[in-house]
Parts: C-alpha cells; structure tokens; sequence
C-alpha cells in the first residue's frame, strides 16, 4: 500500500500504525545465531548496509528437478515455447518518463482504465468525473491492483488464450480525482450520498468478459452476462468458524451470518478450482469508533476515531452507510454496528463462472491485514494447502491447510471453510515451523494458558472463548504462538517447478538494531528483500521448512552472498526498491513488481523478471509517473501479460483528463508474438 500523496489519506505516517507491540523473536539466540550467517547482504554504494546480513540454507537452492506435481493453481499452466527460466530480453534502464517503458520488441496498451463501462446500460465515462454512484456501479473501479485471467473454457478443461475472464481488485480510491471538485461536505459536516455511493463503488472487483479480436486486439464482451461489478455494498455470506459466531452480529445480521460488501482489495489468489479470492488488507481505516475503550479486535488493527473517507456520515442516514460507525449505540450488537468490522479482514471468493452467486467470506483463513493468498499445487486425495501474508509492519505469514482432502472432480470452497491455520516462524539456523493458531493443538492451548492475564503488546489477555475467538483475533493469535514478526509480507509465489514458495518483504524502516532477525536482517529496512521456502519433504502440509533470502532490494552494488559467493549484486539493470507484486509465470520466471521510493536512483516504480535458478535479475517494465505497479498475469501461453498501474499521479496515456488521472491494466506483447520474457 504505497503512502502516496495524491492520497491525503495517506500522508499520515501513522495510517499504517505498528499494531504488533509483542515484540516476539528470541532475542537473546540473535548474537549467537549471527555469529553463524551464511548468507549476507553488503552494502551498496554509499548505503549503510555493509554488514547485514541473511541466511544461506542447503538443500534450497538451485538443482530445480522439475518434478511433476500439477499445476492446480489456475488450470491452465500449459508451458510454452520451452520450460527454460533463461530471460531473453535486455534489461531496460530507470525511467521518470510519464509512460510505460518497456523492452525492445515489445508494446504496449492501455485497457480498462477506471470508469470503463462494463454492465447494465454502460455509462459512458466523463472525463470530468462527473458519473454519479449509479454509473460507477456498472463501470471498472478504481485503483487497480490484483488480477487474474481465467480461460474462458476453464470449467471444460480448457486452456484459451484467446478469450477469458479478467478479474481484478480495485483497492482503494483517490477522492480528489473521484469527483469534479474532490469529496465534499454540507453545512452540517454531512457528505452527500451520491458521493458516497460512488466512492464504495469505486472499490471491489471487476470482472470483465475480454476477447481477442482477429487483429490479435483484446476487447471487452459487451453484454456478456459474466461481466459483473463486486462493490463495498455487495451482499455476502460469512462461512468458516465464524460463521453465526456472536461476535459477528449486527443489525443487518442478527445471527452473524452475512455482511455486505468487500474493501481495500489488495491482492488475491485464484483457487485450483476456477475461483478468484480477493484479499481484504487495510479495512481497519473504512470504520470509525469513537469510544474511548474499543475491543482487542480493533486495536490490534488499528480501528481509529475517525474513518478515511466518512462514509457514515452520507447524508439521509442509510443502513448501508451508517454501518462505518461502529461505535456502541445500541443496547444490544444485534441493534447497532458495533460488530461491523468483525465482519471484514478476510479472504473473500468469487465464482466469476457463476455471475448471480454471491461471494464468500472464508474465515478459516484468518483474520488480519490479508494481503493476498496463493495456493500451492494440488494432488489428488492430498490437503488444498494456500499462504497468506499479513501486510503491515512486524506482521506475520500464514499457511491454510484444509481438514479435506481435494479431488479435482468435487473440489469447491467449502474446503476453505474447514482446516488448521499456521503461522510461521524463521529460526535463525536457516529452519522453520508452522505453529498451529488452533485451540485443540496442545502446544498452542498451553502458550494461551500462560498468557492468560499477561500483557501481550497493547492487548491486555483474558482468553479466547473458542476456536473462532482465536480466529477473530488471529494477529494476537499469533503473538501467542510466537511468530517471526516481519516486514511487511506482501505477495506470494509458488515456483512451479520445484515447489519453493517466495514472498515479498517490502520494507520496514521502523525497524530497530535490536529488532532484526534472521529472516529480517536489516535495521531501518527501506528496500525490502524477497525470502522463499522450501517445506518438509517437499509436502506443501509439512509442518517444518527451509528458508532462505533470494535478493536483498537496494541500490547499486547490494550484494546478496550465498555460502561466501555473491549470488547477486545489483547494477544499473536491476536496481528496485520495495518489492510488491509476485508472481511465477506458467514457465517458471518470477515477476517482481515495486511499490516503493520513485525518487533517484529507482526512478518509476517497475517490473523485473527473475530466474529462480540462477538469480539473473532484470527490469522488464517501468511505469509511468507517481504510480505503484502492482497486478501481472499471463495468458495461458504466456504470449498475453497483463499488468496493473495503480495511481498514477497525471495523465499517462488517455490525455484530456485533467485533474482525473486513470488506474489503467496494460496489456503487454512481443512483437513476433512469442512468449513474454523467453
Ligand atoms: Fe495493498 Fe500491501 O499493498
Ligand atoms: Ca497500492
Ligand atoms: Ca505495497
Ligand atoms: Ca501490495
């Protein structure tokens, strides 16, 4: 979530405060356990960076036998032109150019930018940003983020990569170039409906019927009856433990069994069987409570006084808007919102096949600061196995592992909705464990008993009522069990040729000297660095792995050593700073997309590509001004890349736009139509 100053919302340092003031890690084995590093991370030019260092591991490296474990993650996967990860292109230099920038023999173009008209009557956009709520109900939303293309013949086996599903998450909105003149307010300090209506419009999930022409041009399916908005006020159904649990009730659900809309989409995941999850990463700011005192499953979030964009103040007091305050009014939660926001923080899935089905809130998987998830392979008759981080500083990484085993022929999200929730801890010899968040594991039960009435971080503890209170308050959950706090976990990726599982650790400059730890090795870490994994006996359930860091983000010069040999040092071709997006192409390349610093030496936000095997690192694409490139997937021939600018700060490449820059997708191809990056 880049702080970016078209966003007044975010020049706030604090708007992403630290929540996690449990300050777990085994300080005391730090000294010790740095005085074994194999791995290290030196210093670029003029960084003070020269001693940092990470870890080296064994047996997770780069002998990739291509095992053949199926590709479960999207059902299409088919390689293409050879299954090599070499990259075959010339890396690109910075740019501070206000357009995309990309390789020699590749181009370009804009699609589906925000209030693109894609249901109903298709309003027209405005240039001026004067639709009302009604039109952006049925236009492409705002801030483009995840996505993900789903063949259009995936329920029959198919493969295409001519015709599909694109399916996207649109996080959050910039109010100033929502509107003609901006949000406003009456006299009263009320905002009129109309603006509000528009604003929870503009976020959500598109999906989007897209179909090449016979020029080889992708073009929207008018009146296709899959295209469908998903908005802040669409209707959905709790599932999982938490499902009709007390602590969900509201007025608009009295047993807790439904909520209505999705929010701040980050990133998402789709399932091995054809669905899409949007991530809901930072809701805590869509609610207000101004009660002095407010439950441990708003602080540990950071729930404020005061709310983003003051939906519940929208003039006429509709249900749908006064449920953003969410402090106590009622005498009951059944008469008030007071739970609102229990019902939010979750992976939410969306069958983009099933146009009228309503989406799903999956709470087995955690409540937290999700953002994204993705699934390992599935076998047949084996757990659905998926990892989600939680994006903000000192968080967490988690791994679902389903009670029920998956069979292609069944599987569907109620495997979701019944499972073990983990949470992973790095240990400073190169090793890890998942620790189970789950009341009948006797390792956890006891470390909940000893916390019972202890002070963990701000939270002063008293206990979980049961397995869905544990899951409620995951963050504190996994304090508890005592979790590696990191910085910052944000997409994952799971190489799918050797298994391994990669996340981003976009930066975290809060962190102190004493604070580090192995799988967190810098003080002050404002680049960021990408750590990867390999489970026990290569069993995506295991309950123990081996880890290691594939590249320290930074400057030219920053080395990340391996076993005393630089396996990477970073030049002019490849300096980034932190690492966002994720994602293993059907081939096996890594894509790493930036949210960072677009100020010298970086310049632009960007993608690079990446060999996993031998760690060749190169900038593929770079974005236009002021905005955060996040969001890339492929066709299943990998000949198609689609990939997210999300606020751009002024007009790139509609023009006549004015005040209204446009969140866009850009679709990339080779000229000679060959497969992207090979
Ligand atoms: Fe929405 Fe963590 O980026
Ligand atoms: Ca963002
Ligand atoms: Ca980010
Ligand atoms: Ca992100």
């Amino acid at each position: 979530m880049a702080k970016h100053d078209l966003d007044s919302n975010y020049l706030d340092p604090d708007y992403e405060p630290v929540v996690n003031h449990s300050g777990n890690s085994a300080f005391q084995d730090v000294l010790a356990a740095r005085m074994q590093r194999r791995t290290l991370m030196k210093g670029g030019v003029g960084a003070a960076l020269a001693s940092i260092m990470g870890f080296g591991i064994a047996g997770c490296g780069s002998d990739s036998d291509s095992d053949d474990r199926s590709n479960g993650g999207n059902g299409s996967a088919g390689p293409g032109e050879g299954s090599a990860t070499e990259l075959g292109f010339a890396a690109i230099p910075v740019s501070s150019a206000n357009k995309v920038v990309v390789p020699a023999g590749y181009s370009t173009k804009a699609f589906l930018p925000w209030g693109t008209p894609i249901t109903g009557s298709y309003p027209a956009f405005r240039a001026d940003a004067s639709n009302s709520g009604a039109d952006q109900e049925q236009q492409v939303g705002m801030h483009h983020d995840g996505l993900h293309f789903f063949p259009i013949d995936f329920k029959t086996g198919g493969n295409s990569s001519d015709e599909g599903l694109l399916v996207m998450n649109h996080e959050y909105i910039n109010q100033a170039a929502l509107h003609p003149d901006g949000p406003t307010y009456n006299a009263n300090g009320m905002r009129p409906a109309d603006e509000v209506r528009k604003e929870v419009a503009a976020h959500g999930v598109s999906v989007v019927h897209i179909k090449k022409d016979s020029t080889g041009d992708w073009d929207i399916v008018f009146g296709s009856p899959f295209n469908r908005r998903v908005t802040g006020n669409t209707e959905m159904d709790i599932r999982g433990p938490l499902r009709g649990y007390q602590k969900l009730s509201t007025r608009f659900s009295k047993n807790g069994t439904q909520t209505r809309g999705t929010l701040n989409n980050c990133s998402m995941g789709p399932t091995p069987w054809g669905t899409y999850l949007a991530a809901e990463e930072n809701w805590h700011g869509y609610f207000a409570n101004s009660s002095q005192t407010k439950p441990r499953e708003q602080t540990r979030h950071g729930v404020g006084g005061a709310s983003r964009y003051d939906w519940e103040l929208a003039e006429g007091g509709d249900d749908q808007y006064v449920r953003f305050n969410i402090t106590p009014t009622a005498q009951s939660a059944e008469d008030d919102y007071r739970n609102e926001a229990n019902t939010y923080g979750y992976m939410v899935e969306i069958d983009p096949f099933t146009p009228e089905s309503k989406p799903q809130k999956r709470t087995a998987l955690g409540r937290f600061g999700h953002e994204g998830v993705i699934f390992a392979p599935v076998e047949e008759g084996k757990p659905v196995v998926c990892y989600s981080g939680d994006d903000s500083r000192f968080e967490y990484i988690y791994k679902f592992v389903s009670s029920r085993p998956y069979y292609a022929a069944t599987a569907s999200g109620y495997l979701l909705d019944e499972g073990t929730l983990y949470v992973a801890r790095y240990n400073e010899d190169g090793s890890g464990d998942w620790l189970p968040l789950s009341l009948d594991d006797a390792g956890f039960a006891a470390s909940v008993e000893a916390a019972q009435g202890s002070l963990v971080g701000n939270v002063q503890f008293d206990g979980f009522e049961n397995q869905a209170d544990v899951l409620l308050n995951t963050r504190l959950a996994a304090d508890i069990a005592g979790a590696t706090p990191m910085d910052r976990p944000e997409w994952g990726a799971v190489d799918p040729n050797t298994g391994e599982v990669y996340f981003t650790l976009t930066n975290n400059s809060r962190r102190t000297e004493e604070q580090v730890n192995a799988a967190n090795p810098r003080a002050e870490n404002r680049t960021g660095h990408i750590i990867r994994w390999r489970e026990g006996g290569d069993d995506f359930a295991a309950s123990e792995f081996q880890w290691d860091i594939f590249v320290f983000a930074g400057e030219q010069g920053t080395e990340t050593v391996v076993d005393g040999d630089v396996a990477v040092s970073l030049t002019d071709d490849n300096i980034f700073n932190s690492p966002d997006g994720l994602w293993f192409d059907y081939n096996g390349r890594l894509w790493i997309q930036t949210d960072g610093s677009d100020a010298p030496p970086y310049q632009n936000n960007m993608m690079l590509a990446a060999n996993p095997e031998t760690r060749d690192i190169r900038r593929f694409f770079v974005g236009p001004q002021g905005c955060e490139v996040t969001g890339v997937v492929t066709t299943p021939d990998v000949k198609t890349m689609f990939v997210n600018i999300q606020h751009p700060a002024r007009d790139w490449p509609f023009g006549n736009e004015g005040d209204h820059p446009r969140d866009a997708t850009v679709i990339v191809v080779r000229d000679d139509k060959g497969v992207i990056g090979a």
